[in-house]
């Protein structure tokens, strides 16, 4: 078994297979080699291991180069993307090779955190992956919208092609990648594949600066708006977006949209009806996952007072006794020499840094074992904080 790294112009031949036969109906015409391969260049960024024998790529995987905010510090993050292996080659360790390649090589390279979207959890936390929240849907017909259709708002929207908007819509995405927590971004060269998407931009701006921006199409006259994110910077941001989805009253009946964990449209409006969900239901609908690749990088890192030692243990990237300080807002993270307060796997870690669990949680899922001394400061200096990776790769 050779384990290679390949070029992004190898990937029809070698992953193509392997992809097309795992994620799409089969046999049928939905699988498309032509078109894989004129998407190739746009995973001339990413990081493609396969796993070959006898020269024939068994198992695929690969790491997209992106970028993401982890409590106010924005970091390389390793997108993990097209798993996959052979159906008789399955449940031979070859996905695990090449997961432990990629999340090295992405290290080396200088990611220092990884995220992915699982077909199931409990395999990807067997490589110290843990659970952050999925997006929600809100949908509502637009008239609860009706005490903004005519409302005057300081600024305006404006309806572009995805090719026109798109400059503006990745310039957003820059913004908010500095700002949010969670908030993962591709790089340019993945990226540049949505501008061809058949889909409507909506771009809010006050004073020319854009304050709002979300995709959209509709299915059909009397159908559906179906919008992507609703990225924005502000309220006034999303009072503009609303405005315009809500001034497509007599044209569509129902507007979905996605929104955050931290979003709550039922306070949109008075007598707004809407029902804003969270599908997680494996292995199409699933929350995203996430890990630290690298401790000394997490130095920085927003965070509340004190002063804890921990250990991991078992980890090729991040495993042994880290000693972590919260002072004056930031964390400092050192290799740590005194006795461990704590024992955390790479997922309870991860939890506790992307703050989706507090240490008692993380102690009652089984992801470590914290004594009593640690449980404060480790609450202190990651207090809880939703993240929202919005990215779907
Ligand atoms: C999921 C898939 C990639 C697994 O590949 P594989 O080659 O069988 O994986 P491996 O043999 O390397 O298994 C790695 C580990 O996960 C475990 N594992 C395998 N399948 C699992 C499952 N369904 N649930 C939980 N754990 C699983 C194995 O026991 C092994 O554990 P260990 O190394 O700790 O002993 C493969 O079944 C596949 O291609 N499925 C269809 C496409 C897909 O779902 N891809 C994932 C997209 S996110």
């Amino acid at each position: 078994m050779e384990f290679r790294r390949i070029s992004a112009t190898e990937r029809t031949a070698t992953m193509y297979p392997l992809q097309s036969y795992a994620f799409l109906g089969s046999p049928s015409p939905e699988g498309d080699e032509a078109a894989y391969e004129r998407r190739n260049g746009f995973f001339e960024t990413a990081i493609s291991i396969v796993a070959e024998e006898d020269g024939t790529a068994l198992a695929c995987g690969a790491s997209l180069s992106m970028r993401q905010n982890v409590r106010g510090k924005v970091h390389d993050m390793a997108g993990i993307a097209s798993v996959a292996s052979h159906p008789s080659a399955r449940r031979r360790g070859l996905v695990r090779g090449v997961l432990e390649r990629l999340l090295r090589q992405a290290r080396d390279e200088g990611a220092t955190v990884s995220a992915l979207y699982p077909f199931r959890p409990s395999f990807y936390a067997r490589f110290g992956f843990v659970g952050i929240p999925r997006h929600r849907i809100a949908q509502f017909a637009p008239e609860g919208l009706s005490h903004l259709t005519r409302a005057v708002l300081p600024g305006a929207v404006e309806r572009l092609t995805m090719r026109d908007g798109f400059d503006e819509w990745q310039g957003l995405q820059q913004r908010l990648l500095g700002e949010r927590h969670g908030f993962a971004v591709f790089d340019e060269t993945r990226a540049a594949e949505f501008r061809e998407d058949k889909r409507w931009m909506a771009i809010a701006r006050v004073d020319g600066e854009v304050v709002g921006a979300a995709s959209y199409r509709v299915t059909a006259y009397g159908g559906e708006l179906l919008a992507s994110n609703l990225l924005t910077t502000d309220p006034v941001g999303r009072a503009l977006l609303l405005q315009f989805f809500g001034r497509h009253v007599d044209q569509v009946a129902r507007v979905r949209v996605r929104v955050s964990s931290d979003d709550v449209p039922e306070l949109w409006g008075t007598d707004f009806s809407v029902t804003t969900e969270a599908k997680v239901d494996q292995p199409s609908h699933s929350g995203p996952m996430v890990r630290v690749l690298d401790m000394a990088a997490l130095t920085g890192t927003a965070a509340g007072d004190g002063d804890v030692t921990i250990e991991i243990p078992d980890d090729d990237l991040v495993g042994g006794v880290w000693r972590l300080v919260g002072e004056g807002g930031r964390l400092t993270v050192t290799k740590g020499t005194g006795a461990p307060a704590a024992t955390l796997s790479v997922g309870g870690f991860s939890a506790l840094l992307y703050g989706v669990l507090d240490p008692v949680e993380v102690g009652l899922r089984g992801l470590g074992q914290v004594d009593k001394s640690a449980t404060g400061p480790l609450t202190s200096i990651f207090p809880r904080q939703m993240p929202y990776i919005c990215a779907d790769f």
